[in-house]
Parts: structure tokens; sequence; C-alpha cells
């Protein structure tokens, strides 16, 4: 296998020798549409960079871009007590987070509320109340009886937002497969406060955050080496340091051209326009039948939400061709239904470690009631593969991106999400890829550091916004007033 990537895990071989000719074919029909080489990886990669700067540009992009106001480096140093609230996709977390004087150091108490699925697609009055409830539930819990001066809050909320300012937020779109009227195109920071005030909870917001901003931060809070902050979950983007004199959509503002400024990308839109990505007819489906076609072409190749969904789709469309021979006479009802595998059933898949791929059987017959046979099992465990493999080596691309855009031939980048922290073998593929991308020359030792390493991030949504409201409220005293709305809620 010449330009695959890497390779299966070692601890597999896999036998393919009693796979019919149909389901060989199809294996290889798979590799060839999912396999992504080198030389395609550079090519998205090279787009991927001008498409970086259009997005900071005036005319603008695809990709958003967004100056997020979040203004400098954490030095180890902040002091404060902080709360953060970090909007996920599937919990709501609250956190108290002191940091104290030990040089980053930090004590967290925290409290996690289960997001109903309802709401993703509910009415907005009732997702700022459900929001508003969980924070004066734990005020209620951890503050019983104190007398409160209103608490400065960070507050995560990770989907594309133009801030005018850091304590303003307009959504651009819903992603993740969120989906409620009327909050896209307004300010979420008002009924946000609205919904808190209502209940006189003593909170005044202080920064709105993105979760890749915030792992940026929490990741240079510990780490100096940290340039750029990503999220491979549920969704992915990324974020990173720019120069004010490297954003020609700022200019009008006239901020000295050296401050720094951190940028959320929101990658995941790289592409809409369908230029450069290998999609497939799969992506093409899962884009149509998506709450926002036409946006998140990136993000819907890539991220945790629409992997098991590819998967899906893969395998009813081969079970519907007459031509192939897979789980024949059995009924794939339970196949047939949308977002019904999330990426945890391809990890599964991945993670069997046995030669006869007993595991993935099981799992096929007790999530799915369908009976595998070998060959099936067989084209099931290189299409999860396939999927896994991508998805690591097209990530690979944005960070090679902003490592190119920004010069930075070593730094660290700070990880975060479902994808990254469970997903098998998506650090080694992603590496792998990013040592393609950039040419490194072969590793002395393989004990030997890459010279852009992507590490397991800090926590960015809970100590990064934390991070952020100290060193927000840390300019504001010292006279930088750049991107802030309220000045009264810094005092
Ligand atoms: C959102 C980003 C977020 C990412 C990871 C994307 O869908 O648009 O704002 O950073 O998911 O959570």
């Amino acid at each position: 296998m010449v330009g695959l990537g890497p390779r299966k895990p070692p601890s597999r071989k896999g036998s393919m020798a009693d796979v019919p000719r149909d389901l060989m074919q199809e294996i290889k029909r798979l590799e060839e549409l999912f396999t992504v080489d080198a030389a395609k990886l550079k090519a998205v990669t090279k787009h991927f960079v001008s498409e970086l700067e259009k997005g900071l540009s005036v005319e603008g992009g695809s990709i958003p871009m967004n100056p997020t106001w979040c203004m400098s480096f954490p030095t180890g140093y902040e002091t404060g007590t902080f709360l953060a609230l970090d909007m996920g996709g599937t919990n709501l977390r609250v956190c108290e987070i002191i940091l104290t004087d030990e040089k980053s150091e930090f004590d967290i108490i925290q409290s996690k509320y289960r997001m109903p699925e309802e709401l993703k697609t509910g009415d907005a009055d009732e997702l700022w109340e459900y929001i508003a409830d969980c924070l004066q539930q734990f005020i209620e819990t951890h503050h019983s009886g104190e007398k409160l001066d209103k608490l400065p809050l960070g507050f995560t909320f990770s989907y594309p937002a133009t801030q005018d300012y850091i304590d303003h937020g307009i959504l651009q779109r819903w992603t993740k497969g969120f989906d409620i009227d009327g909050v896209e195109g307004q300010n979420v920071v008002p009924m946000f406060e609205a919904a808190l005030a209502k209940r006189g909870v003593p909170i005044k917001l202080t920064a709105l955050i993105n979760d890749t901003t915030g792992t940026l931060i929490a990741s240079a809070y510990t780490d100096t080496a940290m340039k750029i902050g990503c999220i491979f979950g549920t969704g992915c983007n990324a974020a990173y340091m720019e120069d004010c004199g490297s954003i020609p959509k700022l200019a009008h503002m006239n901020l000295p051209p050296d401050m720094p400024m951190a940028i959320n990308c929101e990658w995941g839109a790289f592409d809409n326009e369908h230029k450069i990505l290998p999609r497939t007819p799969y992506d093409i489906i899962i884009d149509k039948d998506s709450p926002r076609p036409g946006q998140q072409a990136f993000e819907k190749m890539i991220a945790g939400l629409y992997l098991g969904e590819i998967f899906r789709l893969v395998l009813v469309d081969l079970h519907d061709n007459k031509e192939v021979h897979i789980f024949e006479g059995q009924n794939i009802d339970k196949l047939r239904k949308g977002y019904t595998l999330d990426s945890s059933f391809l990890s599964l898949i991945e993670e069997d470690p046995f030669e006869n791929l007993s595991e993935t059987k099981d799992l096929f017959q007790n999530k799915l009631g369908i009976t595998t046979t070998h060959p099936e099992l067989e084209l099931i465990r290189r299409l999860a593969e396939l999927i896994g493999t991508r998805a690591a080596r097209l990530s690979s691309c944005g960070v090679a991106a902003i490592a190119l855009k920004k010069g930075y031939k070593t730094c660290h980048v700070g990880a975060d999400g479902s994808v990254f922290n469970k997903y098998p073998h998506f650090k080694a593929r992603g590496a792998v890829a990013l040592r393609e991308i950039l040419d490194w020359p072969a590793k002395k030792s393989p004990r030997d550091p890459d010279p852009i390493e992507i590490l397991p991030a800090e926590d960015g949504s809970g100590v990064g916004a934390a991070l952020i409201a100290a060193l927000t409220l840390k300019r504001v005293k010292e006279g930088n007033l750049a991107g802030i709305q309220h000045p009264e809620n810094f005092k």
C-alpha cells in the first residue's frame, strides 16, 4: 500500500482470504473514495492557507475568522475567582475557578447538567431559561446564604459568533445539529442576561468565548509553546493568536499592528464552496439532510457528530445495491434510522482486539439486530478505519495551514474533544499526516518529538474561560478598552 497513510493497527492483520469478490470490490472502491493521499493533503492545506487569509480580509470568505477580543496570552500569574459556563452539545457545565497566587495553579468546583435533547431544536426562551436555572442552582448550592457581589462569568458559547466586543456575540448560524429559532442573527448576550435578571442571579457576563479560544488560552497557561487551540469533538474548529496588523477587516479600528488578537477561525466552514475537499456521495447526503445544508463542509467530513452517520449511510447503500451481497435477507430497519450510530460505535469497532472481530459481531447483533458473516465484518472494520483515518488526516490540514500561515516551524497545539481524546489512533494518524504535509525529515530516534505536536489541552471551557475573563478585567484596568461594550461590568 503506497500513500494510504497509517496502516491498520499492528495488533491485527485481518484476513481477507474468505471475502467474496463483490465485497472485495466494494472494499477497494471505498478505499479509493475515502483515502486522502499526501498530494491531496498538501493541496487541501494550500487552499486552506489562502482561505484563512481571505477570512481576515475586508471582503471575507467562507471561514469566518472571528476576532474574539481576547488580546493576550496568560502569564500564569492571573488571580481571582470566576464562574465559567460551558454550553456544550451534550452537557451544560458550570464551574467556579479560583486562579491562585501560585504560578499556573487553580482550584475548581464544577457541576454538570444534562442538556435535554429537545432543547437543541426547541424554543430560544426555553434554552435561556434552562441555562439560567442551572446557574441559579449552582449559586444556591455553593453560595447559599452568602451576600454576593456580582460574580464575573466567562460564557463558553461554542458556535460561530460575530463579536464586535468581548461581551457581545451575534450568532452567525447554529452548528452541530442545533436548530433553535430566533437566535441566529441576534446578540446572545442580552438574551442570556435577561434570563439571569429575571431570576436575580448575581452574575455579570465578562466574556463570551469560543471553546477553541478557551483551549488555546488554558493550554498556554501551563505551556508557553502552545500556539493553536483545537477542538476535535462533536464539532471541530481552531483558534490562534494573530497580530491586529494582519487583520485587514479590523484596520478601521486603528489598533496597534503588533497587538495580539485571538482569532476563532470557525474552520468547520472551510470549503463550503466545494472546491477542494474530496467529498464522497455520502458526504453530499449528510449535508443535504442536515438542518443547515451548504454550511460546515469541512466539519461534516471530520467531526464526531457525523462519523457514525457516514458509516451508516455507506452500509445502507451497500445493502440496497443488488450487486452487493451484504446483510442479505436481514431486517436492517434499525440501521436505516438516521444518526443512530455515533462515533463511539466506530471507536468500538476499531478497538475490537479479536482476529475474528467477535466484539464487532456482538455490537451489530445487539445494537442493530443484524447477524454478520466474517467477510462482512472485515468490510465493516475496514470502513471504520477509512472513515476514522480520513477524519484525522483532513484535520491535520487545518493545523498545518495555521502553522504555515503564521510561519510556525515548531510549536505545540492544544487539542480537546471526544474524537481527539477517545477515537482510537486519531492522534497517531493526525501526526503522520502532519509529517506528510510539512515534509519533515525522518526522525533520528522514535522518541524525538515532532516539530509541531498536537497534545491534549487543558480545560478550555472552564479554566480557559476564567482566564479570559481575568485577562479582560486586567486589560480594562490598564486602560485597554478595545472591544469592551459595557466597561461598567469590569469594575
Ligand atoms: C462550532 C465552533 C466550535 C466547534 C467545536 C463548531 O460546530 O461552530 O464554534 O468551536 O464546533 O465545538
